[in-house]
């Protein structure tokens, strides 16, 4: 059995652990980084290996970079699907999750709850997005780890050019009062099998745990559980963590993430999420 797994630090949480537990069910896996593939076009190779040889991909990382890079690395992904080797998370899983707009329509089709949202190039229709709703959260439509995530309110207006300049678009969210924390859910297949508050540092209200957020543990309700999975199956993923973000009221998704880290809920909970994403690829393997 051959299985390989993308990374571009092997020195991260999550790929460590997903090294460590496919040596545990018996596997040597294959690291793979898709910064060194080579594809000839009859043949994708990575430092000599032909990928063609894997019976599965597990995808921890697959790295930033320009668009045509990264671009390449995805398409790379798609042809070792269609030559039939099982990858997870699925390349359009991972892709759609990593677009917060195209994202954002997928999970409204399925009827999840979201932020009033407003995405455009226009000046003038992004500060009436604002000026109606009295501040509005920016964020990157390509964004990660809450880095460039702002508050725009009317004293920060001048942002919303800036950014337009700067990106040539903007993506604008309701501000969802929340008390300094979000919750991660971590769905693996139909199910969760965890989840973690991520609290803000004091004053602050961007909880990533990147961004000095700390990792609680967290008891979802059936309607939190419900949400994350439909939100995973929205974008076709078959795991992901899942931020979910209000007040004992009411949950809304604030998005997908296609390739989580790991490090939180085991952090806080002693759960250790690649384990199940392995038996999820083992299985599939198997068939
Ligand atoms: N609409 C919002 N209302 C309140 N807080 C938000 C909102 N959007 C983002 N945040 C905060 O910013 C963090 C990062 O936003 P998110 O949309 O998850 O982007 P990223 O991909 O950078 O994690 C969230 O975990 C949350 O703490
Ligand atoms: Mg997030």
């Amino acid at each position: 059995m051959k299985i390989g797994i993308v990374v571009t630090d092997p020195a991260d949480w999550t790929a460590e652990r997903f090294i460590h537990g496919l040596r545990l069910v018996g596997v040597e896996p294959i690291t793979i980084e898709l910064g060194k593939a080579v594809s000839n076009v009859s043949e994708i190779t990575c430092e000599g290996f032909s990928l063609f040889d894997l019976d599965g991909l597990l995808v921890r990382d697959v790295g930033g970079g320009g668009l045509e890079s990264s671009v390449f690395r995805f398409d790379l992904l798609v042809e070792l699907e269609c030559s039939g080797i099982q990858v997870v998370n699925p390349s359009h899983a991972i892709q759609l999750a990593a677009n917060k707009h195209l994202s954002y329509w997928k999970l409204k089709r399925s009827k999840l709850p979201l932020p009033l949202t407003c995405v455009t190039s226009e000046i003038k229709e992004a500060i009436s997005f604002v000026e109606n709703l009295g501040s509005a959260v920016a964020k990157p439509i390509f964004g990660y780890k809450g880095l460039d995530v702002e508050l725009i309110d009317a004293k920060r207006l001048h942002r919303v050019s800036t950014i337009i300049r700067e990106r040539g678009v903007i993506y604008l969210q309701e501000f969802i009062p929340h008390a300094g924390r979000d919750v991660r859910a971590f769905v693996v297949g139909n199910e969760v099998i965890g989840a973690i508050y991520r609290i803000a540092p004091e004053n602050e209200w961007i909880s990533n745990l990147s961004q000095g957020g700390t990792p609680q543990p967290c008891s979802l309700t059936g309607v939190q559980k419900d949400l994350a999975i439909r939100a995973a199956r929205a974008l076709g993923a078959a795991y992901a963590g899942v931020d979910l973000i209000g007040d004992e009221n009411e949950t809304f998704v604030l998005e997908v993430n296609g390739t989580p880290s790991g490090y939180g809920l085991f952090a806080a909970c002693r759960v250790d999420v690649t384990r199940a994403i392995i038996d999820l690829l083992m299985n599939r393997v198997r068939g």
